[in-house]
């Protein structure tokens, strides 16, 4: 969760790790530090943002070495002192890590016992401490030794002042990347971090063991063999990890949903079928196909959900849902014909990844759903892919989300041709609807204005209830978590026939209840719902199809949305709700892109 930076070169490293951790901070805000080779290792680092820290920095920095760090707490409160980088007791050594060490407690003791003291409450110091104590020169044995002795996840960045020139680095199930420049080279926790300095990268495999210099990149494995790799290049334009003029990358990211799902769907559609050339399923296997397991967390949990209703209607396969953190543990059934589809924007998230392992443990064949390009996931699936929404920055996602739902839209229709019961003349008119996702989507944008006034009126909102059935129920989760991540109200979303079982009892007068009623078949069981929360003093939002104008008899405000195919409905929906939760927040003067306690990218688990 935490970013890290590294650079070696013939600048002065300063600036560039600061520069870098601007891009990272997404992934962890409580504290943030650097240490520089000058002469020792320099070390400023405090609780609090990287704002913080630039503050607190009062004099040049000179130095050509250094590492950065942007940390989200796990071990110990946010603190000067826990936070990062950590050094030996002698101060020889300086460390930046993202990840948990598992056995920290038992290490901690073991140094203890040979007089170590310790300062922070961290696991991360007994790295560095661990790696002074086997430090004897060469800084690739040492962290062959170090990786030998410790258990859990990490990305590690490390300095030594006996070796002012270069970095030592490795990852485990933790997300670290090589940059490599001119004269100089870099580490970092993602790309955005260095694209104004580098489009070509190593991406690394677990426990391999990075050795820096400006002038050079050698990786190793566990026995101190050499290894090469090909370079990964991105073509990513600088601007797309900037704000652009907005005030947040999130509403960036939501404007930028119609050119996304562009980008996503249109290259898989040719000549009315559905094209999926990057995945080696076939048509012949796909109709072998027994159950299917979709595993993924938050946002993308959501999706799939979504994927479980389309999946399961176009292709008549059964669909289970799994949150990553409860498959990973819970011993799940998985059988010779199944396919297991891992959904993760970040493609690092650890509880999703240890289920893709689970599944291709059990030799359950794996196809992800990704958008960062090379990321663990991806690297692990029997096939991928991708969602092109580019990066995302904040932290509440939405053209990750609705670029995933994307994907379902396409898989379903393509398992559902593959098993022949989609006819072509059906074909021609889901993606003919499926064509139109974007510019739907486009068209919701539209009541921006109108949602920001609204947004006015409920910013005092206690509690928020957001109804559906069907389609419309997977997609008031996605609404709900939006509106309690970034605005912190208390929200839930409820499938709307099961209110009356006993949350109808919370609803009273001021209660805000936003009902999505797109599923034509369902909509006047929904209006029953609407009536029941307003007859208990709610006051209603609601979503609904253009011409369903009934509905404003019983809603205080109604959001259309264009008509479609009601399969996918969940993409234009999300809009209102993304737009109110974003305007919420901004009345709020809540940090929309770096919500508290959170962080973009959940490497821990
Ligand atoms: O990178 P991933 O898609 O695997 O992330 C999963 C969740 O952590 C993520 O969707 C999270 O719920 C978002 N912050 C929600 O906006």
């Amino acid at each position: 969760m935490c970013g890290i930076v590294g650079y070696v070169g013939t600048e002065q490293a300063a600036p560039v790790l600061l520069q870098g951790l601007e891009k990272l901070e997404y992934r962890g805000y409580d504290s943030a530090g650097i240490a520089v080779q000058q002469n020792g290792i320099f070390t400023v680092k405090t609780k609090g943002r990287l704002a913080d820290l630039k503050q607190k920095i009062k004099q040049d920095i000179l130095g050509h070495v250094g590492i950065g760090h942007t940390r989200w707490a796990t071990h110990g409160a946010p603190s000067d002192i826990n936070s990062h980088p950590h050094s030996s007791e002698n101060g020889r050594i300086s460390v930046v890590h993202n990840g948990i060490i598992e056995n920290y407690m038992e290490l901690k003791e073991f140094l203890q016992q040979q007089g170590k003291k310790f300062v922070s409450e961290t696991d991360t110091e007994i790295i560095a401490q661990l790696f002074d104590y086997y430090y004897q020169g060469d800084l690739v044995d040492t962290m062959i030794k170090v990786i030998d002795k410790i258990r859990g996840a990490y990305a590690l960045g490390v300095l030594c002042e006996e070796h002012p020139e270069e970095i030592v680095a490795v990852r485990k199930d933790s997300p670290l990347l090589v940059g490599l420049g001119k004269n100089e080279n870099y580490i970092a926790s993602d790309i955005p971090a260095l694209l104004e300095y580098t489009r070509d990268y190593y991406l690394l495999e677990d426990n391999e063991i990075v050795l820096l210099k400006k002038d050079s990149v050698q990786i190793f494995d566990l026995h101190k063999k050499e290894i090469k790799k090909d370079i990964f290049h991105v073509d990513w334009d600088v601007s797309a990890a900037e704000k652009d003029g907005y005030d947040y990358f999130m509403m960036k990211e939501i404007v930028e949903q119609p050119e996304s799902l562009r980008k996503t769907i249109f290259p898989r559609i040719k000549e009315n079928t559905i094209q999926l050339d990057q995945i080696e399923l076939t048509a012949e296997q796909v109709k072998k196909i027994n159950r299917i397991h979709i595993v993924a967390c938050g946002s993308a949990w959501h999706a799939s959900i979504v994927g479980k209703y389309v999946i399961e209607k176009l292709a008549r396969i059964p669909v289970e849902v799994d949150l990553a953190s409860e498959f990973r543990y819970r011993q799940p059934i998985l059988q010779k014909d199944d396919l297991c589809i891992i959904v993760s924007q970040s493609g690092e998230t650890a509880d999703t990844l240890a289920a893709l392992r689970e599944a291709k443990k059990h030799g359950i064949r794996v196809l992800s759903i990704v958008n960062v390009v090379g990321s663990s996931i991806a690297r692990e699936s029997d096939d991928v892919i991708y969602t092109w929404a580019g990066p995302e920055i904040a932290v509440a996602t939405t053209k990750g989300y609705s670029t995933q739902l994307s994907v379902m839209y396409l898989l379903a229709l393509y398992f559902g041709s593959a098993k022949e019961l989609i006819s072509s003349q059906e074909m021609m008119e889901y993606i003919d609807k499926l064509k139109k996702v974007p510019d739907d989507v486009e068209k919701l944008l539209e009541v921006e204005e109108r949602m920001k006034a609204l947004t006015e009126q409920y910013a005092n909102t206690k509690d928020v209830f957001v109804i559906g059935r069907g389609i419309d129920y997977a997609a008031a989760l996605e609404g709900s978590l939006k509106l309690k991540e970034i605005s912190y109200i208390h929200s839930e979303a409820y499938a709307a026939g099961e209110l009356k079982h006993g949350t109808i009892s919370l609803v009273e007068e001021g209660t805000l209840v936003i009902a999505i009623a797109t599923q034509q078949n369902l909509f006047e069981k929904l209006v029953s719902n609407i009536k029941e929360v307003k007859a208990r003093g709610a006051s209603v939002i609601a979503i609904a199809v253009e011409g369903s104008e009934s509905i404003e008899k019983v809603a205080d405000e109604v959001f259309y949305i264009p008509k479609t195919n009601e399969l996918f409905t969940a993409s234009a929906t999300l809009v209102p709700m993304q737009l109110f939760a974003y305007y919420i927040a901004v009345q709020r003067g809540c940090d929309v892109d770096k919500p508290r306690n959170l962080a973009k990218s959940v490497t821990v688990e």
